[in-house]
């Protein structure tokens, strides 16, 4: 169906957002992950996209007071197994953060739904509405993470034109479907994507979007996964870094080839656009608690 014409006077001025639990990570998004749009947070493996969407999870039950949506959310996975591991760890730690807040197991409004194919993802969506209008929660569902989109799409399809143009097409469905529900329902939705080598460094006859310049990961320099037509279909994009920095250690005086050569993982999270924020980027560290910002 398609929906009505919008009166854009009628928008409000600001767009609520999903704070991150840290002031300074919530500073670099400008208050945190917007309401209303699809933001992809892509990464290479092992640079905190679950761990980050679990927090966002968490920290979307804070009142609205706290930077929170007061709201429940359901993360979509692809990757198995969903790490409840780690959520009960990371939920351990919320809860003693806010002990006057979460009186019971924040973990209980979160659902969790896998999902093995992207024909799967789309005939599921529709289906969400019902459950999005009755969660059958005393929180309205107000988070959806895809986590991640790119494990959809990895090996399903082949490199034929028609394949690719289903793919495309499969991508403007998804994306379609998840702007309208994010609108109806006022929701933050948050897709994980994957990197891959940039190979060209202009991209494919120059076609780009966004600030590719800045993407370094693990010395590589790197691209979102999935090409032009998925990165029509984000509003934002974000991505975290993780680079080695070289440390000199120094061992004293008495024995010169003491010195040894130490390795410290610096980890970023970079605004790579986004109608509502500047380009910019902040340090990160990931802890058994989460994801913080230092300066
Ligand atoms: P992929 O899903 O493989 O693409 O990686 P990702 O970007 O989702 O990274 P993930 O969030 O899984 O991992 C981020 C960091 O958390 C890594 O450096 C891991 O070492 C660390 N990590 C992984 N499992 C655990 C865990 O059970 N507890 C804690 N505290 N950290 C973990
Ligand atoms: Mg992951």
């Amino acid at each position: 169906m398609t929906p009505a014409p919008e009166n854009l006077l009628h928008r409000p001025l600001t767009t609520p957002k999903c704070t991150l639990g840290c002031p300074l990570l919530d500073r670099c998004l400008a208050g945190g992950f917007p309401c209303n749009s699809i933001t992809e947070l892509f990464a290479e493996s092992g640079c905190g996209k679950t761990q980050l969407c679990l927090q966002l999870a968490l920290s979307a039950q804070l009142p609205v007071s706290l930077g929170g949506l007061s709201g429940s959310s359901l993360y979509i996975h692809t990757e198995f197994p969903f790490p409840s591991r780690r959520l009960h760890q990371l939920s351990h730690a919320f809860r003693s953060t806010y002990p006057a807040i979460f009186k019971t197991d924040p973990c209980d409004s979160i659902f969790v739904h896998a999902v093995h194919s992207a024909d799967q993802l789309l005939d599921i969506l529709p289906k969400m509405e019902s459950f999005l209008s009755d969660p059958k929660t005393h929180l309205p569902v107000k988070l959806i993470v895809i986590d991640s989109i790119a494990a959809l799409f990895r090996s399903e399809f082949e490199n034929s034109p028609v394949e690719l143009k289903r793919r495309s097409s499969l991508f403007f469905k998804i994306s379609g479907k998840l702007k309208l529900l994010a609108k109806r329902f006022g929701l933050a939705v948050v897709v994980t994507n994957q990197v891959v080598d940039l190979i060209v460094p202009e991209g494919i006859n120059g076609m780009r979007i966004g600030n590719l310049a800045c993407l370094y990961s693990s010395g590589r320099r790197v691209c979102p996964a999935l090409g032009l037509a998925w990165a029509n279909c984000v509003n934002s994009r974000l991505f975290l870094s993780r680079n080695e920095e070289v440390e000199k250690e120094e061992k004293g005086l008495v024995d010169v080839d003491a010195n040894r050569v130490c390795t410290r993982t610096r980890r970023r999270l970079h605004v790579v656009f986004a109608p509502h924020l500047p380009e910019g980027s902040c340090e990160l560290v990931i802890t058994r608690e989460g994801v913080f910002g230092v300066e």
